[in-house]
């Protein structure tokens, strides 16, 4: 699993607060309309310094980030001021189907222990709950080398438990996992 310190999160900050990414934030929080409704509980796992977060929150979801870098996580209580928590995906802390929807942007690809991720994000999930995971189509933007994924890793990442279908929104790749 990849770290953020201090001097990463000051640095992500900066981007997010240029805006570089909001396009990315805009995409993931549509995926997440089409799913569930406003009033729903959305888990945001690695919210990072808390952009999209703060779009589902203000969007009306009891949104619940999980992050494992405290100088992320601080930032991210700052822009977005609802529940988050320092964890790691592969040991939740929340009780079992205590979330709608789970969203994932830009950090599947940090994760260490992907297998055991996965069965953790399925547990918090209720009955036919969605899992909506970003990243960079890997296919198509080979420069970002491991900052993103490929259509096939990630249905084999997501193949357990889930039914998954990939899109490609140029340059993403969107996977939307159903829990069965
Ligand atoms: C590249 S940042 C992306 C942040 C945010 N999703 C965004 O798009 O702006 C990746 C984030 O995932 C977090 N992270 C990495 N591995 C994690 C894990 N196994 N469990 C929880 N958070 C994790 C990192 O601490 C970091 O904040």
């Amino acid at each position: 699993m990849e770290t953020f310190g201090e001097r990463s999160a000051t640095f992500y900050n900066l981007l997010v607060s240029l805006k570089v990414f909001d396009w990315a934030y805009g995409l993931a929080y549509r995926y997440v309309t089409r799913l569930v409704p406003p009033g729903n509980y959305v888990l945001e796992i690695g919210p990072g310094v808390g952009a999209l977060l703060r779009k589902l929150e203000q969007g009306g979801y009891k949104a619940v980030g999980l992050d494992a870098s405290p100088p992320m996580l601080k930032r991210a209580q700052r822009r977005a001021p609802g529940v988050s928590t320092i964890g790691v995906s592969f040991k939740a802390p929340f009780r079992g189907e205590a979330f709608n929807a789970a969203v994932a942007l830009f950090t599947v690809h940090h994760w260490g222990d992907h297998e055991g991720s996965v069965e953790e994000v399925r547990r918090v999930l209720k009955p036919g709950g969605y899992f909506v995971v970003v990243e960079v189509d890997l296919r198509r933007m080979p420069l970002v080398g491991s900052h993103g994924c490929t259509e096939e890793c990630l249905k084999s990442v997501l193949e357990r438990g889930f039914h998954t279908v990939v899109e490609k929104r140029f340059p993403l790749l969107v996977a939307v996992a159903k829990k069965v």
